[in-house]
C-alpha cells in the first residue's frame, strides 16, 4: 500500500477552506474512486489527470486508486483539484519527493496534454493558504498576478505539469510572468467630460459623500449614463483591505480581466435591464458565483432604464440594500457574499422619454407618466435618497469650450467631507450619513432648530412624508459635511429637501 497527501483549497463564498487530497494506491482490481462530495466537474478529473500524466511522460498506476478529499462534508467544485490529485498520485508512487518540509498548496486545472489551466478564485485561496501557515503555492501561470497580491507566501507560477514536476524534483524554478506594476492611474473617465448639468454634479457629489442611493431621471441623451459612469472617479479610493476583498470577489466571478488588478478604483457594475435575478444577486447550479450586486461591492451598481427591469429583479436588491451582504442557498450549500454598494438608477421620465423640464414634445398622458415611474415604486424607491432631474444641457453649455470641474477636484472635497463624518461617527457602528438609523436621527443627529422647523412645516403641509423626513435629514448631514458645518443649518436642510424632492413627478 502506498499513500500520499497534498493540500488545496475549496472556497465557500470568499472563505477558503483547506482540503487535504489523499491518494492511496493499493493492489486490487484497477480502478479509480473519488471520495468527498465532488461535483460533476471534479468527478471528471480522473480522465483529465490520467491523460495529463501520460502525456507528460509519467506513469498511471494500473492498480486500485482511491482519492479522498477531506473534510468529507465540505462540497467541492470545479477543476482546481486536478493538480493536487496528480501530484499526490506521483508522490504515492514515490516518483516525486513528499513536500512535508515546505507545506505547499496546489491549485490548477490540467488539460489533456499536461498544460495547467487557470482557475477562478486563486486570490482568496492563496490568502487562506497563507493564513493557515502554508509557505508555498503552486498556481497556474495565468493566475500568478492575482496570487502575488498575497504577501508572505512563495508563489510559483507553472505552465504545465512538467514545470511543476521539474520544480519539485530539482528545485528549478519555472519562469514567472513579469512582475506586474500596480496600476495607479485607473481613472479613465473624468467628470470634466460632462457639459453643464451643475445640479446633477452637485447631487453626485453629495451622494458620494454620504453614500446615498441616487435616481437620475431625464430624457434620452442628456448624460445620465455619462454621469453615473463617472461616480467611481469621485469616490474615495479603496483602502488596502477593500482592494483585496474586491479583487477576491472578481477572482471568484472570473471577471478580473475587466478590472485592473488590485485597482483602488471602486468598481462600477451596470447590469442590463433585461438581466435576471440570479445574475443580479448571484447563483449557479454547481458553484455559487457572485452576482452583479457583489461585483459592485464597495462601488456603484448602476441600473439604466430601471423601469424596464422585471419587478422581481429590482426586488432582489432589497436584501443586499438592507444588510450589505447576500446569502444564496442552493442544493450544494449556502454561501454569503458581501454586497455593499451605492445604487444608482436611471430612468426616462415617461414612456416616450421626451418629457422635460421645458415641457416640449412629450405626448404621454399624465396617467401614463405616473404609471411608468410607479414601476419603480415600493420598497426599492424607499431606499433611494436623492432624485435628480437631468435635463438636456443648454446650447451655451454644449458650445462652451470651458471644461467642467475635474473628478480629482470633486474627489478631494468628498474625501475631506468623509473625514469629518468619520470623526463624528467614531463611536458608532456605521460610517456614512446614509446609514444613520432613524432613532439616532431623532436623538443625536438632528439639524439646527431652524432647519428642523422647516422640515416640520413641510410635514404639516404634506409636502414631506415621515419617511422622506429622515432621508432629508441624512442628506442634510452630507451637505453640512461638504460645507464644513458642524450641524446642518436651515440652508443645508432646504438644499437637502430640494435634492430629495428633485422632481415633482414622483408621487
Ligand atoms: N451633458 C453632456 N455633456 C457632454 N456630452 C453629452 C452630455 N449629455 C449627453 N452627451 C453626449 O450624448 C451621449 C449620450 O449620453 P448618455 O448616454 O449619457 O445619455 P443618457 O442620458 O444616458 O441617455 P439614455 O436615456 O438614452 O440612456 C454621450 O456619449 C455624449 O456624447
Ligand atoms: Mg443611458
Ligand atoms: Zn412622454
Amino acid at each position: 500500500m502506498s499513500l500520499a497527501m497534498t493540500s488545496s483549497v475549496a472556497l465557500t463564498g470568499l472563505i477558503g477552506n483547506l482540503v487535504e487530497v489523499e491518494v492511496d494506491i493499493s493492489d486490487g482490481l484497477p480502478g479509480y474512486v473519488l471520495l468527498g462530495l465532488p461535483d460533476a466537474a471534479l468527478n471528471e478529473s480522473k480522465d483529465r489527470v490520467r491523460a495529463a500524466l501520460i502525456n507528460s511522460g509519467e506513469t498511471w498506476p494500473n492498480k486500485k486508486v482511491t482519492v479522498s478529499l477531506s473534510p468529507a462534508w465540505l462540497p467541492k467544485s470545479g477543476s482546481g483539484f486536478d493538480l493536487p490529485i496528480a501530484i499526490a498520485l506521483l508522490m504515492a508512487q514515490g516518483l516525486i519527493p513528499k513536500d512535508e518540509a515546505t507545506p505547499t498548496i496546489y491549485l490548477g486545472e490540467l488539460s489533456l496534454d499536461g498544460q495547467v489551466r487557470s482557475i477562478r478564485g486563486v486570490l482568496p485561496s492563496v490568502l487562506a493558504a497563507k493564513n493557515n501557515g502554508f509557505a508555498r503555492a503552486l498556481v497556474p501561470f495565468k493566475n500568478y498576478a492575482e496570487a502575488k497580491c498575497v504577501f508572505g507566501i512563495n508563489v510559483i507560477a507553472i505552465n504545465s505539469l512538467d514545470d511543476a514536476l521539474r520544480y519539485l524534483r530539482t528545485g528549478e524554478i519555472p519562469n514567472s510572468p513579469e512582475e506586474l506594476e500596480r496600476d495607479e492611474t485607473d481613472y479613465f473617465l473624468d467628470l470634466c467630460d460632462v457639459a453643464g448639468q451643475l445640479g446633477a454634479r452637485k447631487a453626485l457629489e453629495i451622494a458620494a459623500i454620504g453614500g446615498h442611493h441616487l435616481l437620475l431621471i431625464g430624457p434620452p441623451g442628456t448624460g445620465k449614463t455619462m454621469l453615473a459612469e463617472r461616480i467611481p472617479s469621485i469616490l474615495p479610493p479603496l483602502d488596502e483591505e477593500s482592494i483585496l476583498e474586491v479583487t477576491a470577489i472578481h477572482s471568484i466571478a472570473g471577471t478580473l480581466l475587466d478590472r485592473a488588478l488590485l485597482s483602488k478604483l471602486p468598481p462600477f457594475v451596470s447590469p442590463h435591464h433585461t438581466t435576471t435575478a440570479p445574475a443580479m444577486i448571484g447563483g449557479g447550479a454547481h458553484a455559487i458565483r457572485p452576482g452583479a450586486t457583489s461585483l459592485a461591492h464597495k462601488g456603484v451598481l448602476f441600473i439604466d432604464e430601471a423601469p424596464e427591469c422585471a419587478r422581481g429583479v429590482l426586488d432582489s436588491l432589497r436584501q443586499p440594500l438592507e444588510s450589505g451582504n447576500l446569502t444564496i442557498s442552493r442544493a450544494v450549500g449556502s454561501v454569503t457574499y458581501p454586497a455593499r454598494f451605492m445604487l444608482v438608477l436611471a430612468a426616462n421620465p415617461c414612456p416616450c422619454g421626451r418629457f422635460s423640464g421645458r415641457g416640449r414634445s412629450c405626448t404621454c398622458t399624465q396617467v401614463a407618466i405616473r404609471r411608468y415611474l410607479q414601476r419603480l415604486s415600493g420598497p426599492l424607491l424607499d431606499r433611494i435618497d436623492i432624485r435628480v432631474f437631468v435635463d438636456s444641457p443648454s446650447r451655451a453649455e454644449m458650445a462652451s469650450d470651458q471644461l467642467g470641474e475635474s473628478s480629482a477636484t470633486v474627489r478631494n472635497r468628498v474625501i475631506l467631507a468623509r473625514k469629518i463624518a468619520d470623526q463624528r461617527f467614531a463611536d458608532c457602528n456605521w460610517k456614512l450619513n446614509s446609514q444613520i438609523p432613524p432613532s439616532e436621527l431623532r436623538k443625536r443627529f438632528r439639524a439646527e432648530k431652524q432647519g428642523m422647523n422647516f422640515l416640520h412645516t413641510e410635514l404639516d403641509n404634506e409636502r414631506l412624508s415621515a419617511r422622506g423626513f429622515h432621508k432629508v435629514l441624512r442628506i442634510s448631514w452630507s451637505i453640512a459635511d461638504s460645507h464644513g458645518h458642524q450641524i446642518p443649518n436651515r440652508d443645508d436642510v432646504e438644499a437637502a429637501f430640494r435634492l430629495r424632492e428633485g422632481m415633482e413627478l414622483m408621487a
